[in-house]
């Protein structure tokens, strides 16, 4: 199905806060030909947008010309110049992260934990707020499941505390863990971006946000309405991972949220008895990716199955085995980002 096919590599390419497949008024494909109407968001794009429409459908068989077209009608907007959007800055917060991967399972939380609590130990105040509807998993690592929220007297939410943590999770939302997918999309996003106005955060240097995985809407409706001092994006080095996690470059450069630089997770495994490195998923990837699209690789944490045992038990790495090698690892990218932050 060629128009699918179509669609679904316009899904992928954002142009100046919208992905072209949701621009697209009127569509059609004649014998070998692909017209396409797009509504212009913004005067001045439409050389651009034909540039990454040809670009996206180079690789989509039975089409070999592009014939595209405008049509304006830019909704009315209140102040001249201003996006169509206002990227609003959470309150109490000085630096907003948020922690990215192009698929589920490379570490995004386990990372995104960690730093926290590098973060913390480096003496900055932080928050960690859980923003994954697929796969919260933040309660599970900082060992603050089943947690409750309350509200102040201004009704704002009071987040939870742990290890010194200011913690919230999409997860204290949701009503049961067992809860649809269909039912955590778009209707749980607005009530986050909603809720992340409203909370007593208090005074903090660093809020860390587990994103979901992927680049779909839920990352954008936040990217477009929170104001973010920049991203991190975790992959581990297998060509899956990197792949998608290309994706989530792209999208938050489109979307103008700076990368800050790339963590690489599962890098390698130390076997415990001969001391000897192990690349398991392939060595010097996750490097020339990062070159390629020139970003500052943070840092590598190798596969440790401490790791993974203390995020179950909910005592996560740094803070329960500080003077580890892997904790000191965390600690260092936690350095590296506040140097990066705080330059700015
Ligand atoms: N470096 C690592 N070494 C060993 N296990 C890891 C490592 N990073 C993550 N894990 C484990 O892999 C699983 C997925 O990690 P998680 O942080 O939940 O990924 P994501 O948030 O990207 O879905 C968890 O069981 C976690 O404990
Ligand atoms: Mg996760």
């Amino acid at each position: 199905m060629a128009v699918k096919d179509v669609m679904d590599a316009l899904r992928d390419v954002v142009v100046d806060n919208s992905r072209l497949s949701e621009l697209i008024k009127d569509i059609k494909l004649i014998g070998r030909t692909l017209e396409i109407v797009y509504r212009l968001p913004r005067k001045g794009l439409e050389e651009h947008m034909v540039e990454k429409t040809r670009e996206a459908l180079e690789r989509v068989p039975d089409v070999e010309d592009v014939k595209v077209r405008f049509v304006d009608d830019v909704p009315a907007q209140p102040v001249m110049g201003s996006p169509a959007f206002t990227r609003r800055r959470v309150p109490g917060i000085k630096h907003l992260i948020a922690v990215g991967s192009g698929k589920g399972g490379v570490g995004k939380s386990t990372v995104s934990a960690n730093l926290a609590l590098s973060l913390s130990k480096l003496g900055y105040r932080v928050g960690l707020l859980d923003a994954d509807i697929y796969g919260p998993s933040i309660p599970t690592i900082m060992g603050i499941k089943g947690g409750k929220v309350h509200v102040d007297h201004e009704n704002r939410i009071i987040p939870l505390e742990k290890h010194g943590i200011k913690l919230l999770s999409i997860g204290f939302l949701l009503p049961s863990e067992d809860t649809p997918v269909i039912w955590r999309g778009p209707m749980l996003m607005k009530a986050l971006t909603q809720f992340l106005f409203d909370v007593n955060w208090g005074e903090l240097d660093y809020l860390i946000l587990d994103l979901p995985p992927g680049t779909g809407d839920v990352q954008l409706t936040l990217a477009q309405n929170v104001h973010m001092g920049g991203a991190v994006v975790v992959t581990t080095p297998q060509d899956v991972a990197l792949a998608d996690v290309k994706k989530a470059v792209a999208m938050f450069k489109e979307v103008q949220i700076p990368v800050l630089g790339v963590i690489e997770n599962m890098a390698y495994f130390v076997c415990p008895e001969s001391g000897k490195k192990y690349h398991i998923f392939g060595k010097g990837k996750v490097v020339e990716f990062a070159t390629s699209y020139g970003l500052k690789i943070l840092g590598s944490i190798p596969v440790d199955p401490e790791l993974a045992e203390t995020s179950d038990l909910g005592h996560p790495l740094v803070e329960s085995h500080p003077d580890s090698d892997v904790a000191r690892a965390f600690i260092s990218i936690a350095k590296l980002i506040s140097d990066i932050t705080e330059r700015r």
